[in-house]
């Protein structure tokens, strides 16, 4: 295996022989001299290649490389003359793999629109911003897995393929092998026949299955798919979805959320120091002063506000919303951007949510009326956490089931959590998507995942 162009970049120039593989992002020709600009998607610089055109027998091949183009270039690094790097290949042979007829290949030279570029999804991350979308993605994905593992939590595989909805929402795809014609509606459907024997969905969620570990191992979390058949075409909603969900033993809605605090500053200052070219490109391409404001979300503590203050805040508003606000209803994305972005310029955890909004397992709070749940909001984005404390109680629980129209067959085991060693414990999600557009300042959630499933949109 060679190696990748972002270490030759920085590398000291040498008369050792060295392969270069990546695609062609520019070509320019001179009387004697053809060079090209090559990138391997290892970062947004590309090596700069000369290559001599006098030699005979590769003339044929240079005319028939151009933007697109898979090469191997051989050659050696010397000092660049360019200011833009400080080693160039001074290449003496070259291999084309692929050819991208520049008649037909989509991706030239011009800036491309996000929006055509979702359209070629598979060439897409061959651009600058996809690129380095995927790199940021990637080291996000790597400190949320150092986080937990420095903490002592355990990662556990939660199904997939699951038979409770755990948000109650009903918002689910079902999986089924029975023929879709006996789905029609026009008789009871014989859930026996199915292959689990009993409807089965994809999950909405992993929570309660890691309710199961964390009451055994006190501290797990689950990284994972999830799937919502919500009819919202946002730029904020994917049917399919990453989530990352810490549970905790022995920790109430006060531990959830500074745990929730800590992990997102930890996992912003991993990006802030390890993504520090992709981050400039995103401050300078993307959104003005991405880099920057995630430093200060990271220096600042995050603000706290109940629910009920939250909605007097934003009675006292002189901002007209589109939705009005009311207790009871649930907080809309202008509510939360006003929240972070005009009166706090921070991000907001909004705690005690009225029950009715909320899902059945969060722990009721002495009120009555509202729960110990806790939604951590963003500038830019709105919500990007939701979590609680959940209810430990065996009798509050079994009655906020019956209240939800839930069925406690269907959560004998859920419930058995409460009957032997229940205590205590909380945890959340963090929309794994969701953040990737927040540290990129993405505006469009489609564009941080490499294939989004959307309403009407399951291409590729
Ligand atoms: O607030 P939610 O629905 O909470 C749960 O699923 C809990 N079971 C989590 C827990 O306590 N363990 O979803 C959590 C987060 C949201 O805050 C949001 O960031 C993200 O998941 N999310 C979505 N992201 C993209 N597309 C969607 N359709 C999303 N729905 C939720
Ligand atoms: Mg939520």
């Amino acid at each position: 295996m060679n190696d990748r162009i972002v270490h030759m970049l920085d590398a000291s120039p040498s008369e050792d022989l060295i392969q270069v593989e990546g695609w062609v992002r520019t070509k320019r020709d001179s009387k004697n001299f053809c060079f090209f600009e090559v990138n391997d998607g290892s970062s947004l610089r590309s090596l700069q290649v000369i290559l001599d055109k006098n030699t005979s027998d590769i003339a044929q091949t240079i005319n028939r490389i151009s933007t697109g183009a898979s090469v191997t270039f051989t050659g050696h690094l010397v000092e660049s003359p360019g200011k833009n790097q400080k080693v160039e290949l001074q290449a003496s042979d070259v291999i084309l793999h692929g050819e991208a007829p520049a008649d037909t290949y989509p991706l030239q030279k011009k800036r491309h629109s996000l929006e055509f570029l979702r359209e070629i999804a598979h060439l897409r991350p061959r651009t600058n911003t996809i690129s380095a979308v995927a790199r940021v993605r990637n080291e996000l994905s790597y400190a949320i897995h150092h986080y937990f593992h420095e903490k002592g939590f355990v990662y556990v595989h939660t199904p997939i393929i699951s038979a409770s909805d755990c948000e109650g929402a009903g918002e689910m795809f079902q999986v089924t092998t029975l023929p879709l014609n006996s789905l029609d509606g026009s008789k009871p459907i014989d859930y026996s026949r199915d292959f689990f024997g009993k409807q089965a969905n994809l999950t909405v969620s992993g929570q309660l299955e890691a309710e199961i570990y964390a009451l055994a191992l006190k501290n797990v979390y689950t990284f994972g798919p999830t799937f919502r058949a919500e009819n919202s075409n946002t730029a904020r909603h994917l049917a399919e979805f990453w989530m990352i969900e810490p549970e905790m033993a022995f920790c109430t809605l006060e531990g959830d959320m500074a745990v929730a605090e800590d992990f997102l500053k930890h996992i912003f200052t991993h990006v802030l120091e390890h993504c520090e070219e992709d981050m400039a490109f995103f401050t300078k391409w993307v959104q003005k002063g991405v880099a920057e404001g995630l430093q200060q979300v990271v220096e600042k503590p995050f603000i706290h506000l109940p629910y009920t203050d939250a909605v007097e805040l934003l009675h006292k508003s002189p901002k007209e919303f589109e939705y009005p606000v009311a207790w009871g209803h649930d907080l809309q994305s202008e509510h939360e951007k006003y929240l972070t972005e005009e009166i706090f310029k921070a991000p907001v955890i909004v705690t005690d949510y009225p029950k009715e909004i909320k899902a059945f397992y969060m722990k009721l709070n002495d009120d009555g009326k509202t729960v110990r749940a806790m939604d951590v909001l963003v500038p830019r984005l709105g919500e990007i956490i939701g979590g609680s404390e959940r209810e430990s109680r065996y009798d509050v629980l079994s009655s906020r089931l019956k209240e939800q129209d839930l069925r406690e067959d269907d959560y004998w085991w859920y419930l058995d959590l409460r009957r032997y060693g229940s205590v205590p414990h909380a945890g959340f999600g963090l929309g794994f998507d969701r953040v990737v557009q927040y540290v990129t300042g993405m505006q469009n959630i489609r564009d941080v995942i490499p294939f989004p499933r959307t309403v009407h949109n399951a291409e590729f």
